[in-house]
């Protein structure tokens, strides 16, 4: 596998490929569901590349920057692993060696559910996205439905800016009990952890955005959100110093 740090070198190197490349963007910590992203990748294309870069635009808040998992020597062995053909990372003087003069920003779904709580987030999201779209050039990129509002919105820029690859909604990973697979649940208290498994449960079995917010609050958590949209429960929750988000089918 090759490790590419700077933006030179990644071009260099996808400009030798021949087929298809398919595009895991992360931030690395990684766990099982950017494996069966790279895993969907690989059934779909020629090579595969995963980027690896704690985007500092998109944290609204320094502590949860700061605080966020950097596990880049064991993210390289899993990347490896999983047969990755490169692994593209870059340093932020590199991807913003220009500064953060120009950015994609967009002026209605980014502004609610998460948009709302973390003012500037998805701008920062799609901005970088944007840039790792002209840098690396695939032909496709993967993204957890996770992240659903953050799905929507990247696929919402590519068809907007007519960028020239598709992107491709991969189904949420999750643990045994329903906890969704996530970087951010290492940093569960063993207590805060056994918690968080009720919460795809109760955004379930509720009837309505309402009753499932009283029930999360009843249970421990606090709140940010639970709406439905887009044929989805979504929600982000507060579990001590932990922020968790997920949504289900309704
Ligand atoms: O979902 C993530 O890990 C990040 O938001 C992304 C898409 C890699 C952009 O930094």
């Amino acid at each position: 596998m090759k490790v590419l740090r700077t933006i030179a070198e990644m071009r260099l190197w996808r400009r030798a490929l021949s087929g298809t490349l398919g595009f895991v963007p992360t931030m690395g910590a990684l766990h099982e569901g950017h494996g069966s992203l790279v895993e969907t990748s690989k059934q779909h294309n020629g090579a595969t590349v995963v980027s690896i870069f704690v985007n500092p635009t998109q944290f609204n808040n320094q502590d949860d920057l700061k605080n966020y998992p950097r596990t880049e020597e064991r993210d390289l062995l899993l990347l490896q692993d999983w047969g990755v053909d490169a692994a593209f990372v870059p340093r932020a003087s590199e991807i913003y060696a220009g500064g953060c003069n120009y950015e994609v920003g967009e002026k209605n779904h980014s502004l609610i559910l998460c948009g709302a709580h973390r003012p500037g987030h998805f701008t920062g999201v799609l901005t970088v996205v944007a840039k790792l779209f002209n840098i690396v050039q695939p032909e496709r990129a993967y993204f957890g439905e996770k992240d659903f509002q953050q799905l929507k919105l990247i696929s919402a820029m590519v068809e907007a800016l007519n960028m020239p690859l598709e992107i491709v909604a991969c189904p949420t990973i999750r643990e045994a009990d329903g906890l969704a697979k996530s970087s951010r649940n290492v940093r569960l208290t063993p207590a805060e952890r056994e918690l968080a498994a009720r919460l795809p449960q109760i955004l379930k079995r509720s009837a309505d955005p309402a009753t499932a917010r009283m029930e999360l609050q009843r249970a421990g958590f606090k709140l940010d959100y639970v709406e439905d949209l887009w044929g989805r429960r979504l929600a982000a929750v507060h579990l001590g110093n932990v922020r968790l988000i997920d949504n289900v089918e309704i």
